[in-house]
């Protein structure tokens, strides 16, 4: 039973995408090649050696896909859009990739779903130099969001700047993790500063051109808890959480980084300039939260640790739930993450923007039961209620994700669709998970059935 708190029509239900993950085309009609098309030709760095090269081919089936989220009752649709795919080398439109995105409006449009655009979710253009660790980066992020603002601006009630910063940031330039594959603190620390003030930059270049348009970020909170109850556990719980929160939302509200913080960037502290604060801190339409797990931290022990001030522990299946890609489930620390969040930061309205799990179940005489995901899913909404009823301002919730899609270092191994795609013949197939959201939406949008 789902709480009459989300069944109400001011409530909105979408679903999720981002261009890299879904697109496919990742050289046709002119799209420059982006970091994550580089890191992918890297062997070692995708679990299958996958590519995004055709992924779910949705720029070709996009009028399939759009018709399916139709079917399934969604009237919200978050996708992204891909910066190396509409604006060439000199900074100018390229109208072969723009052009994509208008068509996909068109028919999201004809169907009557919103659109729900974000400008950069990691597909940085590969040609950049230096990406996040220039400063001039962030100036060519406002150019492009001018440029997208420009051509498709009026038909896009809801924007936001960044998908994850501190993923681009902290798994691209500390952990290796992500494209660029970089492993070093400091820098990590200068692509943080470099993608906020992208953020800022990029909000006022919006806004010159299309001023009434909700500007928001997406961001994905930590929270950590400590391993035990010892000071030093708990110092590098604080500590990790710092990296997580602190770094993305203290400029946003014009507050320095934690001391901590900028100690450890040594000599790129110098990347900090006068006036960047300032920058970063545009007033915000509304904040976008992903949740999947939380974490758990505790003292460091190797050199590397001891950089960032903290390791985490890595959660353990005989004492916890744990999705297919080995997160914990632990649907309670949505709600004390917006807590904690709402406690230290003015936020404005929020949006779920990302919420669901990895579960691998697969098609079995043409169906797919995912239980995984709808337990998840139900948990996780029952969390929202309770937000709700907390009196917390949220305004919707999308489900990570529509589909099947490249799972970034995880290839094609990890499933988070609600709808499975077979990638050697593209077919999709709805899954229990889709058709439960699609009964909940259903009575959302009848609210006396
Ligand atoms: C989030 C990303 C999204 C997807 C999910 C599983 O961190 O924003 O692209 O990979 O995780």
């Amino acid at each position: 039973m789902i709480d009459s708190l989300l069944l109400t029509d001011q409530f909105e239900w979408g679903c999720a995408t981002s261009a890299f993950q879904i697109e496919g085309a990742t050289s046709a009609d002119g799209k420059l090649p982006s970091i994550w098309d580089d890191f992918c030709r890297q062997p070692g760095r995708i679990k299958d050696a996958s590519s995004g090269q055709t992924a779910c081919d949705h720029v070709r089936l996009y009028r399939d896909d759009v018709a399916l989220m139709s079917e399934l009752g969604f009237r919200h649709y978050r996708f992204s859009i891909s910066w190396p795919r509409v604006m060439d080398a000199n900074g100018r439109v390229n109208p072969a990739g723009m052009d994509f995105y208008k068509r996909l409006l068109d028919e999201l449009a004809r169907h009557g779903i919103t659109p729900n655009a974000t400008l950069f979710h990691w597909d940085l253009p590969a040609h950049l130099a230096g990406g996040w660790l220039n400063r001039d980066t962030a100036y060519r992020f406002a150019d492009y969001a001018q440029l997208v603002a420009r051509e498709l601006g009026d038909r896009l009630p809801r924007v936001a700047t960044l998908n994850e910063p501190w993923c681009s940031a902290f798994l691209g330039h500390d952990l290796g993790v992500f494209a660029p594959g970089g492993r070093n603190r400091a820098e990590a620390l200068t692509a943080a500063h470099h993608l906020m003030l992208a953020h800022g930059l990029g909000v006022q270049a919006w806004r010159a051109i299309q001023p009434d348009i909700s500007v928001g970020i997406v961001l994905n909170p930590e929270l950590c808890d400590p391993a035990t109850d010892s000071t030093a556990d708990r110092s590098a719980a604080r500590m990790a959480e710092m990296e997580r929160n602190d770094c993305f939302l203290n400029p946003l509200f014009g507050r320095e980084w934690p001391q901590e913080l900028i100690d450890q960037m040594g000599e790129r502290q110098s990347d900090r300039l006068q006036g960047d604060l300032t920058i970063c801190a545009q007033p915000l339409d509304f904040i976008g939260l992903n949740y999947y797990t939380r974490s758990v931290a505790q003292a460091p022990m190797t050199t590397e640790e001891s950089q960032r001030g903290y390791a985490f522990v890595s959660p353990d299946g005989r004492t916890a739930q744990l999705t297919d890609i080995g997160w914990e489930i632990y649907p309670q620390g949505l709600t004390r993450v917006v807590n904690n969040l709402t406690r230290q930061w003015p936020l404005p309205p929020i949006w779920i923007t990302e919420n669901g799990a990895a579960d691998n179940a697969g098609i079995d005489r043409g169906l797919c039961d995912d239980d995984l995901r709808c337990a998840y899913l139900t948990a996780h909404l029952e969390q929202v209620a309770e937000l709700l009823r907390q009196g917390h301002d949220i305004r919707g919730y999308y489900v990570w994700s529509l589909l099947d899609n490249f799972e970034w270092a995880h290839g094609y191994s990890q499933r988070f669709g609600i709808v499975h795609v077979d990638f050697d013949t593209q077919t999709r197939t709805p899954k229990k998970s889709a058709r439960m959201l699609q009964s909940l939406i259903g009575t959302s949008a009848n609210p006396s059935h």
